[in-house]
């Protein structure tokens, strides 16, 4: 029998557009527009070339094309080079940005971090910052979510991360995290003062400034925080350095911040919108009978559970994956050079009505036993991502995300006025333009 290979393309020959003159389709990539549309797929379909930010891309879209780039059978698809055109100067080396051998070894030693025992100890320090954070918040009325949780989340950060209370360096650690993501999509790639990369280059060195002193603490202590234990991992002979140290905390502090904040805006807002399932998760977390969630009681808020589901499906808190092409290779049959770069988009993964029925509605059922929508393809739902670089905190986040919807549930009712409808930014991860507002009800 003889199997027909698939016919040798140039880049060019890929089906694809030139964009506008010169800037290509840069300002459709990094204002985000190109991530939340469909318009490529229907009119190039799954794989088709691009030109943005002066590189040669392929898209990526839909299940097969993306979980094909993700589960990188032929190990091709770097994510270190890929990521690093976007994020390297203000993330390198953290875990994302490591592939191969090495990637392998220092994935490993974080495991070590991130265990359920290790969980279960994050817990306590975790609920107690969520405690005290809420106590800060207006009994009732009108109240800015985005920013007010990323406040928390942040709290939450370098509380459960450090170990320590950051005070008035809350304030500036913040503007460095949202300073170093934003960077990402910068249209100037170069520092230019004021211009989100020479923000974004300030940012990192903010970060460095404030954790390079600790390290040695954290070596001599016992290590409960997530610093502490990144400082004690150990994997028969090989442990951390101290610059892999700082290089992890920066990437996990930004990995775990952004995207747990994202999720809890758009799980509020679903649940303001959609009373009922609100009613049902509050009811859940009402017959735990106790303020601040127990590790072995996370699986019983099963509401709570599809709710997050369809929120990260919804709301894909990292819209797309970057790789870029180490050796000629193919993809569902076109060839990729070696040097492309690839934009795996898991926001149509998410969206597409080929996969999902009425894609846009909020659904969370969807996801329950009986109907298992998401099992339709197996990467037809991938917010952690698939493969060698499955995000590792994804536990850890879920955790986080539960452990906060289960306290603020118990304290408040949400609602948001009459015909509103959350305005999202795309140009870097999502968030709402207007901080989305939420009427609080105490209860
Ligand atoms: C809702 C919350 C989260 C979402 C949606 C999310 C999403 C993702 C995605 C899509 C990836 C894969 C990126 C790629 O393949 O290029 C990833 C990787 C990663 N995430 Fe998360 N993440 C979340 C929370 C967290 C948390 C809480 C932490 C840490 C405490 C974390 C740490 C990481 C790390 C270290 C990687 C890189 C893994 C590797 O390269 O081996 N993430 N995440």
């Amino acid at each position: 029998m003889t199997t027909t290979r698939p016919a040798r393309t140039d880049l060019r020959e890929l089906p694809g557009d030139a964009g506008l003159p010169l800037i290509h389709q840069s300002w459709d990539f990094v204002s985000g527009r190109l991530t939340t549309s469909r318009a490529r797929f229907d009119k190039h379909g799954p794989v088709s070339s691009m030109r943005a930010l002066g590189k040669n891309w392929v898209s990526a879209l839909g299940p097969d094309a993306v979980g094909e780039v993700l589960t990188n059978r032929n190990r091709v698809f770097d994510s270190g080079p890929g990521w690093g055109f976007l994020i390297g100067p203000f993330f390198r080396r953290g875990l994302m940005l490591l592939d191969g051998a090495e990637h392998h070894s220092h994935r490993r030693i974080m495991q070590e971090a991130f265990t359920a025992r290790r969980l279960a100890g994050y817990l306590e320090p975790m609920n107690r910052t969520i405690t005290e954070s809420l106590a800060g918040w207006p009994e009732a009325g009108m109240l800015a979510f985005y920013p007010s949780i990323k406040q928390l989340t942040l709290d939450v950060a370098t509380n459960t991360f450090m170990g320590a209370k950051t005070g008035v360096d809350a304030d500036r650690l913040n503007t460095a995290f949202v300073d170093a993501v934003r960077a990402a999509n910068a249209f100037v790639r170069f520092p230019v003062p004021g211009l989100r990369w020479s923000r974004g280059l300030h940012g990192r060195t903010t970060l460095e400034q404030y954790l390079t002193p600790r390290i040695a603490a954290k070596r001599a202590g016992d290590g409960t925080d997530l610093f502490g234990a990144l400082c004690h991992a150990q994997v028969e002979d090989e442990s951390f350095t101290d610059a892999d140290i700082v290089n992890h905390m920066i990437f996990l502090l930004m990995a775990a911040h952004d995207t747990s904040t994202i999720t809890l805006t758009s799980m509020a807002y679903y649940l303001a919108t959609n009373p009922e399932w609100q009613d049902r998760c509050r009811d859940e977390s009402l017959a735990l009978g106790t303020d601040t969630v127990a590790y072995d009681d996370l699986d019983k808020l099963v509401a709570l559970d599809l709710v997050m589901k369809e929120a990260l499906r919804l709301v894909v808190p990292v819209p797309g994956v970057i790789r870029r092409a180490s050796a000629d290779t193919e993809l569902l049959g076109y060839h990729v050079p070696a040097g492309t770069f690839v934009a795996a988009n898991l926001w149509g993964v998410h969206h597409f009505e080929e996969w999902w029925p009425d894609p846009e509605r909020f659904d969370p059922g969807r996801f329950a036993d009986d109907r298992r929508e998401d099992k339709v393809h197996r990467h037809a739902f991938m917010p952690f991502g698939n493969g060698v670089h499955k995000c590792i905190g994804m536990y850890f986040g879920g955790m986080e995300i539960k452990a906060t919807m289960h306290q603020l549930l118990r304290r408040y009712r949400l609602s948001v006025p009459d015909g509103y409808e959350m305005p999202l930014d795309w140009s870097s991860l999502p968030r709402p333009r207007d901080g989305l507002p939420v009427i609080l009800h105490r209860l």
